[in-house]
């Protein structure tokens, strides 16, 4: 088939309202998606293959820009929900004139304002989108050229000749300008990042701030984060003004400014090496600073950026692997598969990388001796055999971000990455786990969020696209709000044309015992799809990161997150990270102590840190087409069932088990208890709650959703609560933090054997009462897919 070049520059401005950072904003004002020659090549086979999906069949899909921005305007008639509206996704739309290959526009060109998650067309209209949707091109107009270099037998300290050496090297700087004007996505970015850079540029320098447990990281990684985009510009314009502006930032943070560096309690350790991240992401950033500007330094300003690089940065560094002394702020070099390891690594790796050759102390070339066999040993395994990063999904952007960047610029460096990408052979999954962490109302963000993210990304996911053949990753990742910024310029392979959706399986299960955890959706392009993320796993080995919460789970429907996590606690609360045992301070925090958690309390007691629960799971294995616009089929479904008796002292049994019925339209949350002490269903929610004995109404952003409880044990009825302990809680060392909004749903029982069957219905516009269905009680040992029928 062949496209027709339409400018599809047309009515997207409809979207700025909702636009987190107002109209104007050069992510939005750009998105002028000019259709490409290049969209005549088609030719592509599925990258799901590797999860089974071939996608083989023609499938026309409509989707006109402009008939999409009247309908998203207006949630409630929006063509896209799910199962309510009859639209059909695989009929041409007839229309014939405007064939949009719309893998070569900027295609999600807005996000939703609440959780920035990226908005897909909605109606079936004009435009067009063909399959196969993975259509690598040929097109040398979208190609990187060959690396004139050639690395023969690579070695850490056998550099290629040519700066930069650090994940952007010079050929790509040269044809970087030709693609930019080629192709809508890194036109877009390419915008975002000099606007970036100029507000950066009238900042003053980053103030440091001691903020207790997270030292300075802040500051640190806000320094990274400009002197990247400064360099970005600077190459970009060959403008001295960048330079200058570096310098400065430079300056500040080597205590050399105009305005004193804080006020560091050891004026010999100005980048807080106690707190390494600190150290690593400045370290980082001196040696980007001195890489991508190496042209332009004099000698002098070079050595200055060396000296203060070693001194605060590479020579505490080395210590960690050689001085046991040094074990004190270099913890986590020893058996730490988290993103301290990588973040660490990789920032002392990054700066030894831009200053060997020129460091005659030899501290460069000893760090390498010895960093990049600790991220293998370490880093490399943050990842566990399903792809879940084993902290928390936030988690996953500090550690993807600081092994993508060590990785990268090793590759461009010295030509290899000396098996960081493969020394686990699962690493290559972790896209997926980001994949499905996501919904429509963000993260099943479980567990600590995190720290500010500031020069930590997704971008990882371009860079997981090349090293493990996922263009699905990178197709996922260019619609994203943080794809912005200069690493994805030189990660993102322009070639990569299609739609990630297309042949993307509705459900995963990560069996991991790790983790075990279910993602289950009705839809990867409809933010107002319903979907419900689930976990079960283990509560302990996440690096005191996570909550205890087996049977934790999310849910969102109808644009809006119905039951959500409530994040990290203060960090810098009294011994909140010192232990994960049994008896840790950090179980008294309400945001961390099961009753916290969207799951079952038994005897009002945490969970079991020991807890080992065992899952099962189906699904129907439908995948989505290439269509933004899907309809499950109606004999549709997935579940999740987790026996988590083991996380439960006082009781015998407690099943959980979670499925869509009635075609994903519904959904039936129901759990299997015997237990010896009382027992609380809590879920929290930030809709407001109206019960009546048995059934419950929750209305959030204009939505409703009701919970009936079927077959209801007797004397089980609802009652909502605020977000916080029970009075017979153990008091913890610092008041919790408040939880405005949210509202416990709760059903409490004394001590017995109960089956509790939620049945939750989400008011999907045009459902009638009499399309809802109710089911039969199915115990959970019997549930499979048809049991519901
Ligand atoms: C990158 O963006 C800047 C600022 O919008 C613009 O001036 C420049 O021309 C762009 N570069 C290319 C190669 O298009
Ligand atoms: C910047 O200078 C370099 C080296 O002289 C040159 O190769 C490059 O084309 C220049 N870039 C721009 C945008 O002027
Ligand atoms: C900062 O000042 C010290 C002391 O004069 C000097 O040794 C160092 O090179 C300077 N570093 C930078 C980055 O200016
Ligand atoms: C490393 O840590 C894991 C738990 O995170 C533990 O099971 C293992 O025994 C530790 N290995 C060593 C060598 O300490
Ligand atoms: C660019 O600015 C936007 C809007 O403030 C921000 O969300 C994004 O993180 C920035 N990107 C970079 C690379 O600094
Ligand atoms: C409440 O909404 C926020 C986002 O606006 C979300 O992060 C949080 O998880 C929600 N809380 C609950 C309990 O659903
Ligand atoms: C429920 O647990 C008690 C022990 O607390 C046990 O005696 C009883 O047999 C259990 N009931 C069932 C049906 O498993």
């Amino acid at each position: 088939m062949e496209a027709n070049y339409k400018s599809v520059n047309d009515s997207r401005q409809g979207l700025t309202p909702n636009h987190p950072y107002g109209a104007g904003d050069p992510y939005y004002a750009e998105s002028t998606g000019y259709i490409t020659p290049q969209a005549a090549k088609k030719r592509g086979i599925s990258n799901w293959i590797k999860i089974g999906v071939p996608v083989l069949i023609l499938i026309i899909v409509a989707a006109v820009l402009g008939g999409v921005l009247g309908s998203r305007a207006s949630k409630n008639d929006s063509a896209s929900s799910n199962g309510a509206s009859g639209a059909d996704s695989n009929s041409p739309d007839g229309s014939g004139n405007s064939n949009v290959d719309l893998a070569d526009s900027r295609f999600a060109t807005a996000t939703d304002s609440q959780w920035l998650e990226p908005l897909y067309p909605s109606t079936t209209n004009t435009a067009v989108l063909t399959t196969p949707t993975f259509r690598p091109t040929s097109n040398d107009v979208l190609s990187w050229p060959q690396d004139p270099f050639t690395f023969s037998n690579p070695s850490p300290t056998s550099l290629r000749t040519d700066r930069p050496r650090l994940i952007a090297p010079a050929y790509k700087w040269q044809a970087l300008p030709a693609l930019i004007s080629n192709d809508p996505y890194l036109r877009g970015w390419n915008d975002t990042i000099f606007a970036n850079a100029t507000r950066y540029y009238n900042e003053p320098p980053v103030q440091y701030f001691m903020d207790g447990p997270s030292g300075i990281l802040d500051n640190a990684r806000d320094v990274k984060r400009r002197i990247k985009t400064f360099g970005y510009a600077y190459r970009m314009t060959n403008d001295t003004r960048w330079v200058d502006r570096t310098w400065t930032e430079l300056q500040n943070a080597a205590n050399n400014g105009s305005d004193p560096w804080g006020s560091p309690p050891d004026m010999n350790d100005l980048w807080n090496k106690n707190h390494f991240l600190d150290t690593a992401e400045l370290s980082a950033a001196f040696g980007i600073a001195y890489d991508f500007f190496y042209d332009i330094w004099t000698d002098e300003q070079k050595s200055m950026i060396r000296f203060t690089l070693l001194k605060y940065g590479l020579q505490p560094g080395l210590l960690v692997y050689t001085d046991p002394s040094a074990a004190t702020y270099g913890w986590w070099t020893n058996n730490i598969t988290g993103n301290w390891n990588c973040v660490s690594n990789g920032g002392l790796i990054l700066g030894s990388l831009a200053i060997l050759g020129d460091d005659d102390t030899g501290t460069a070339e000893a760090i390498l001796s010895h960093a990049i066999d600790n991220a293998k040993q370490n880093c490399a395994f943050g990842v566990t055999s399903d792809g879940t990063w084993k902290e928390t999904p936030n988690y996953w952007y500090f550690g993807c971000t600081g092994h993508a960047e060590m990785s990268s610029a090793l590759l461009t460096a010295t030509g290899s990455d000396y098996g960081l990408s493969d020394v686990n052979p699962d690493f290559g999954k972790t896209g997926l786990f980001h994949m499905y962490s996501n919904g429509p109302g963000s993260l099943f963000s479980w567990g600590d969020h995190g720290p500010n993210k500031y020069s930590s990304t997704a971008n990882c996911m371009f860079h997981y696209a090349n090293q493990y053949q996922q263009p699905s990753y990178a197709l996922f990742q260019r619609d994203q709000h943080d794809a912005p910024e200069p690493w994805s310029m030189f990660w993102y392979d322009a070639k990569t044309g299609g739609a990630f959706w297309n042949g993307a399986p509705l459900d995963h299960f990560f069996d991991d015992v790790n983790d075990q955890w279910a993602s289950m959706r009705t839809s990867w392009t409809d933010n107002d799809a319903f979907l419900i993320n689930i976990k079960a796993g283990r509560n302990d080995d996440h690096q005191t990161h996570n909550d205890l919460d087996c049977g934790d789970f999310v849910m969102d429907a109808l644009g809006t997150r119905w039951f959500g996590d409530l994040g990290s606690a203060d960090y810098r609360s009294p011994d909140y990270f010192s232990s994960g045992d049994q008896d840790a301070v950090r179980w008294q925090y309400y945001r961390k102590m099961t009753e916290g958690q969207n799951t079952i309390l038994i005897n009002r007691k945490n969970q079991l840190v020991s807890a080992s629960p065992t899952v099962r799971h189906d699904s129907t294995n439908e995948a989505q087409g290439s269509s933004t616009v899907y309809t499950v089929p109606q004999d549709s479904t997935a579940f999740f069932v987790a026996d988590m008796s083991s996380a439960y002292d006082d009781a015998q049994t407690v099943m959980r088990g979670i499925r869509f019925l009635n075609g994903r339209r519904q959904a039936l949350l129901q759990d299997e208890i015997n237990a010896s002490g009382t027992v609380d269903w809590r879920v929290h929610t930030n809709a407001t709650v109206e019960t009546s004995g048995t059934s419950a109404t929750l209305k959030l952003d204009g939505q409703q959703l009701k919970i009936t409880m079927l077959d209801p044990p007797e004397g089980a009825t609802f009652a909502t609560g605020a977000a916080e302990r029970f009075a017979s809680d153990v008091t913890p060392p610092v008041p919790d933090q408040p939880n405005p909004g949210v509202t416990v749903l709760s059903v409490s029982l004394p001590a017995g054997q109960y089956t509790l069957q939620m049945l939750i219905n989400p008011s999907w516009p045009g459902m009638k009462d009499s399309d809802f269905v109710t089911p039969k009680t199915v115990p959970l040992a019997q549930w499979d897919l048809r049991s519901h029928d």
